[in-house]
């Protein structure tokens, strides 16, 4: 890291793996500067791996890597690495968050940490004795109209909070033929919507609202097989024609009933909570609606810049009024001058690479860590125990955990 007689810090940046999130990290990286231009962070490309060559190719060719390796150890050992992105498959999580943090690298890692409670615990551990800065991928905490819901919250705008009804609908295998990737099988994703979707579901609602404690849950598989897609090629929106068929190893869909916490801004609030990978209709629909007992305000990825907030019990027309992202909610401002001109996905991680970049410098503590990350593990895999045992399972909070303390 250097800074110069302007103040300006170049940072060296890795990438491990660059699929579709290696080359969103990537382009928020290049995006920063343009956002954030009196933040004088200048993320500097480094060095790139994957062992698909071609994906590593694109790292240089069109991301503007400096170099770039087929492993990982590679980018772990390059002394002009600062920092390094994680957004390798889940089965790799724990064993390159371990060596990053031993290397010494400060990380941003993709969600879920890994496959379940044990291996966040293990990259959460590694981080603290290294001592190093993490940040994790949970991005629709960053949407203006979420940061908005949060301080309304905080402020006791909805009255007490009285319970929290949350979906995560995608359609991305809603196609039987939908691609088997690895996010299928067990031994390389963990558990499936409750990693993929859920997670980033509890930690809304843990952000928003504070710590879950207990869960009831269920789960199930839509469909048991589908065809293969290789490791390291296509997406896993990809739908194959004819391609050879193979167990799916784990579910669906999820839901939970949830009880927070007593030591949660919204203490004593219960809630519902569902995620899908094969929902027909919504697409992306990922939202939290929140009910107190002086109002309630509703979120949806899919209307990103929209809140629905009502006017509460003194309203005399009670029902919802539609509110615009604006500058002033949260970083919209750094993305659009005016209400109305949409923010959209990619900016939010823009937003995470700017909170983490900041956090390795120590100059602002707002980004997701690794407390965070195993929070919503705990939850996740309570939920995994429940789905098994038919009964509630507790969660026990996360000391220290930026969802709980921050405002
Ligand atoms: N925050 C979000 O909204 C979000 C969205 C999508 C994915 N994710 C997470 O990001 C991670 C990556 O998902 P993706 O959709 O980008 O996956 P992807 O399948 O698009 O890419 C994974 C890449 O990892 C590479 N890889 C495989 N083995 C490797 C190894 N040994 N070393 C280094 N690289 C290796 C593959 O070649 C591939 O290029 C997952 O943990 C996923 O849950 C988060």
């Amino acid at each position: 890291m250097q800074t110069n007689e302007d103040g300006t810090t170049t940072i060296g940046v890795g990438l491990i793996s660059v699929g579709w999130m290696g080359q969103l990290h990537s382009r928020a990286y290049t995006n920063l500067r343009y956002a954030y231009p009196d933040l004088k962070i200048r993320p500097r490309l480094v060095h790139a791996a994957d062992p698909a060559s071609a994906r590593a190719e694109e790292a240089v060719e069109v991301l503007g890597y400096e170099r770039a390796s087929a492993d990982y150890r590679d980018v772990l050992n390059d002394p002009e690495v600062d920092v390094v992105s994680i957004c390798a498959p889940n089965f790799l999580h724990a064993e390159i968050g371990v060596a990053a943090a031993r290397a010494g690298k400060h990380f941003w890692i993709e969600k879920p940490v890994g496959r379940g409670e044990h291996e966040t615990r293990e990259v959460a551990e590694a981080a603290a004795e290294a001592g190093v800065v993490s940040s994790i991928g949970f991005n629709y905490r960053h949407a203006p109209a979420v940061e908005y819901l949060r301080e309304l919250v905080a402020e006791g705008r909805l009255g007490r909070i009285t319970n929290v009804r949350g979906q995560m609908f995608a359609d991305y295998s809603a196609d039987p033929r939908g691609a088997l990737s690895w996010r299928f099988v067990r031994g390389l994703a963990g558990n499936g919507v409750l990693g993929d979707l859920m997670g980033h579901l509890v930690d809304l609602v843990q952000y928003a609202l504070g710590p879950i404690r207990e869960v009831s849950a269920l789960t199930s598989t839509v469909y048991v097989e589908r065809p293969e897609l290789p490791m390291g090629t296509g997406t896993h929106f990809a739908v194959i024609e004819d391609g050879e068929m193979k167990p799916v190893e784990n579910e669906d869909y999820a839901a939970m009933l949830v009880r927070l916490s007593d030591d949660a801004s919204a203490s004593g609030a219960v809630g519902t909570l569902e995620a899908s990978r094969v929902a027909v209709g919504p697409r992306a629909s990922y939202g939290i609606e929140v009910y107190g007992t002086e109002g309630s305000a509703h979120w949806d990825f899919e209307r990103m810049n929209e809140l629905h907030l009502s006017g509460g019990l003194g309203a005399e027309n009670q029902g919802y009024t539609r509110i615009m992202a604006r500058p002033g909610m949260g970083d919209f401002g750094r993305f659009q001058p005016g209400a109305g001109t949409a923010m959209g996905y990619d900016d939010l991680k823009v937003i995470e690479a700017k909170k983490f970049l900041q956090a390795v410098l120590g100059r602002e503590a707002l980004n997701s860590n690794i407390q965070d990350a195993l929070s919503a593990a705990q939850v996740v895999t309570a939920a995994e125990r429940s789905a098994e045992s038919r009964g509630w399972e507790q969660s026990s909070p996360v000391a220290g955990t930026t969802a709980s303390t921050r405002v």
